[in-house]
């Protein structure tokens, strides 16, 4: 059997043991949805977004992508992110990062990658933003590991940069943006120790479009 065949056995055997469970499982699920979060994430298979935040179908909204990058002109982004705040009116947005990422390694090096370079420029920037901190660094792996992290940061800096995220504030106060890393050796989430609020006051003068005047 080609080994893609196998995918619909297993999905079979999913649905089976749903209905075993509730039986209107997806006559339920098929009504709406109303997921709390929406989680921007790194395309890793090695990082399920349900299956490590142990969250529900129906639960979590999810967008993922090579370093999981919040790219101003990525028009795919801007469409989940604006119907997940606007529409599902979600009110958490976490970005999650993961530490191993090959795509933040990648910006490490000078490789030219093809197609993958001008996605790379983005984190590139972020180690240019952060080059300071990043080159007094020595250990190569921490260095790699603090540049996971960085990059979260930025992402959700380029969330606060969004219009219509910023209407939403002006008007709700949400969504209230999370910084996460997860970690590949033993499956854990954190929340990265940084105030994203003071972070965004601090660089205000420079991204906030005045949208609270409309
Ligand atoms: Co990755």
């Amino acid at each position: 059997m080609e080994s893609y065949l196998k995918i619909f056995e297993n999905n079979k055997a999913w649905v089976r043991s749903k209905l075993a469970a509730d039986e209107h499982f997806f006559e339920k699920l098929a009504r709406d949805q109303r997921p709390h979060y929406l989680y921007i994430g790194c395309s890793d298979s090695r990082v399920p977004a349900n299956v490590i935040m142990g969250l529900d179908e129906g639960e979590v909204f999810v967008h993922r992508n090579v370093a999981n990058l919040v790219v101003g002109a990525d028009n795919n982004i801007n469409a989940v992110i604006q119907y997940a705040v606007e529409f599902l009116e979600i009110q958490h947005i976490i970005v999650c990062g993961h530490y191993g990422c090959g795509g933040v390694k990648a910006a490490l090096h000078p490789t030219d990658m093809g197609q993958l370079n001008s996605w790379l420029q983005n984190l590139r920037d972020v180690y240019r933003i952060h080059q300071h901190e990043l080159d007094a660094i020595s250990d190569s792996h921490l260095k790699f590991d603090r540049l996971v992290e960085l990059n979260v940061i930025e992402q959700c800096v380029n969330i606060a940069k969004i219009d219509h995220v910023q209407r939403k504030w002006y008007k709700t106060g949400y969504p209230m943006i999370h910084a996460w890393v997860y970690d590949l050796h033993n499956g854990l989430l954190k929340e990265l120790d940084v105030n994203l609020e003071e972070y965004f006051s601090s660089i205000r003068s420079i991204y906030d479009l005045n949208v609270g005047d409309e």
